[in-house]
């Protein structure tokens, strides 16, 4: 054998070793525990024989703890670059094998130097979590490198779509990381994120919890809203995490990719003219129009489980991706309270700093009346979903197709927000406030004084503030909407008005950042 081929025999041969990162005894560990190892995760989640690895020969050069006896190649994270569908990306996979995926100074300049690559190349950043935190033995070198990989995140935040997947445990400052990116995905019963876990709770507060209860999927993916998807399976977790990137651009100057579809941009659907009940106090679907007036009726929902009374996610409609912002009805009658407006504005700065347009159903009775509202906050809350939809320069098409009530109305993407083309149907009903609500403040005075005659005094009121105002034409008289349109036409309706936009330009005042009111 020449020198260069034992040269090239001894490569193989290192590659093989390092493949296995902490030994074969720990891949089997990570298997029996039902996870799938980081080499295993990257496989599922780019297009085959695409990942081109670094910094596999990589060591930690911690000395501490009896670690310089410690070595395996790689420290703890596969990084590198592959494609989803043929579109970059750079990634990294924390390996548990590998001290717990924990973080050493080593490991974190391998995320940094991916992160680094993919902010200058402007091209999406995928991190797969599974780590026990801060290498214990580097101390305050661990916690350095934590802060620079948040640094990282922070500068690309806007510039580079950043998605986070949580595949194991996920826990104290390292949650940080994946806060400070735009989407999370967690996995049902084998991932966990929390500041502190159960027994550190316990012995503070006395509260007894297990890390599920505390930090699991389910709970992030409906109480706190940390969590964006919450997948059953991690096969399920990559092919959600493929679908997403599918759907984004690469950076903030680029436009997002431009899918061909066979559904034509003409179809009208007969049964929204049927869609809205005639009572007003009940409930419809507002999946069933989301699903039918875009593409093939795919929709890929972020917080499908968290603050259900706002629907947010990607579609595309034809063939470029839009965000959808849609009330429902069917869910708290599709008020807006804390929690939706906080997901509302995440999504509508999301889609405003990578040039995705924004298509928004209205059918909002108000914002939530109570304490528990105001003593959280609902002022500056809805506040931040107020100003997302104004700052965003996007193209704003909306449509109203009920109740458009008060400061909701506002809110929701009006005219005087910088909306480009405000549609309404037939059965909108923009106003200050409801009927019933009008003629209790209106004419109190009145049904007191003849309380004999109240409930016909109350419906005489209420049909006469009814006939002016429960219609979309006083809007329309002023052009607060620019049209009403029949509800089966939507769909070209709105697709039209997309392709109207699509050269848009639009600014704001020039400033060091905005002051969102957080
Ligand atoms: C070094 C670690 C480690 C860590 C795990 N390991 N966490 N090594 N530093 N933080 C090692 C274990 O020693 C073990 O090594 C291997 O990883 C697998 O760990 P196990 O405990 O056997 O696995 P499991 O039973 O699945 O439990 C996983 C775990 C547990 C729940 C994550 O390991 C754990 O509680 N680890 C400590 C978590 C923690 O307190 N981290 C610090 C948080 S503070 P061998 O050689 O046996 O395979 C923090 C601050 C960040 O992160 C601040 C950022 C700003």
């Amino acid at each position: 054998m020449s020198i260069q081929q034992e040269k090239i025999t001894e490569l193989v041969g290192r590659r093989e070793k390092a493949r296995l990162g902490g030994g074969a005894k720990r891949i089997d560990a990570q298997h029996a525990k039902g996870k799938l190892t980081a080499r295993e995760r990257i496989a599922l989640l780019v297009d085959e024989g695409s990942f081109e690895e670094f910094d596999m020969f990589v060591h930690h050069r911690c000395t501490n703890f009896g670690m310089e006896k410690e070595h395996f190649d790689g420290d703890g994270v596969v990084t590198g670059h592959a494609t989803i569908d043929g579109r970059p990306v750079y990634l990294f996979a924390q390996d548990f094998t590998v001290s717990g995926g924990s973080l050493s100074k080593t490991m974190s300049e391998k995320i940094c130097k991916v992160m680094d690559m993919a902010l200058r190349g402007g091209v999406p950043v995928i991190g797969l979590n599974d780590s026990g935190g801060a290498r214990i033995q580097e101390g305050v070198d661990a916690l350095a490198g934590y802060g620079e990989i948040f640094e990282r995140n922070i500068l690309a935040s806007g510039v580079i779509p950043q998605i986070s997947g949580i595949f194991g445990p996920c826990a104290g400052g390292a949650v940080y990381s994946p806060a400070l990116t735009d989407f999370t995905l967690m996995v049902k019963d084998t991932s966990y994120m929390f500041l502190t876990g159960p027994a550190v709770v316990k012995s503070v507060t006395g509260e007894v919890v297990t890390q599920e209860q505390l930090g699991g999927a389910a709970v992030h993916a409906s109480k706190s809203g940390v969590a964006h998807f919450a997948a059953a399976s991690e096969e399920e977790g990559l092919s959600t995490i493929r679908e997403l990137i599918g759907y984004l651009p690469l950076n903030n100057r680029e436009q997002a990719p431009e899918v061909p579809t066979t559904d034509p941009v003409s179809r009208v659907d007969d049964s929204l003219n049927d869609m809205v009940p005639d009572n007003p106090n009940k409930a419809y679907d507002m999946y069933a129009v989301v699903r039918s007036i875009v593409d093939d009726g795919r929709f890929l929902e972020i917080h499908r489980d968290f603050a259900k009374n706002i629907i947010v996610g990607f579609a595309r409609m034809g063939g470029r991706t839009v965000g959808v912002v849609a009330n429902q009805p069917a869910v708290l009658a599709g008020v807006l309270d804390i929690n939706a407006s906080r997901k509302g504005a995440r999504f509508v700065r999301f889609c405003d700093a990578f040039n995705i347009p924004l298509v928004t159903l209205v059918d909002v009775p108000g914002f939530l009346p109570g304490t528990q509202q105001e003593y959280g906050a609902i002022i500056t809350n809805g506040a931040k979903l107020l100003y997302a939809y104004g700052e965003a320069t996007v193209p704003k098409v909306t449509v109203t197709l009920r109740k458009s009530y008060g400061g909701a109305h506002i809110v929701m993407s009006c005219k005087q927000l910088r909306g480009d083309i405000n549609y309404a149907w037939p059965t909108a009903n923009i106003a200050v406030m409801g009927a019933d609500g009008a003629v209790n403040v209106l004419y109190a005075k009145d049904i007191k004084a003849d309380p004999e005659h109240a409930s016909e005094i109350f419906e005489a009121r209420k049909k006469e503030y009814e006939d002016l105002f429960s219609n979309p034409y006083r809007a329309a008289e002023k052009g607060y909407i620019d049209d009403v349109i029949e509800p089966r036409n939507t769909r070209f309706r709105v697709i039209r008005a997309l392709a109207q936009l699509s050269a848009k330009q639009q600014d704001i005042p020039a400033k060091k950042h905005d002051n969102l009111p957080l």
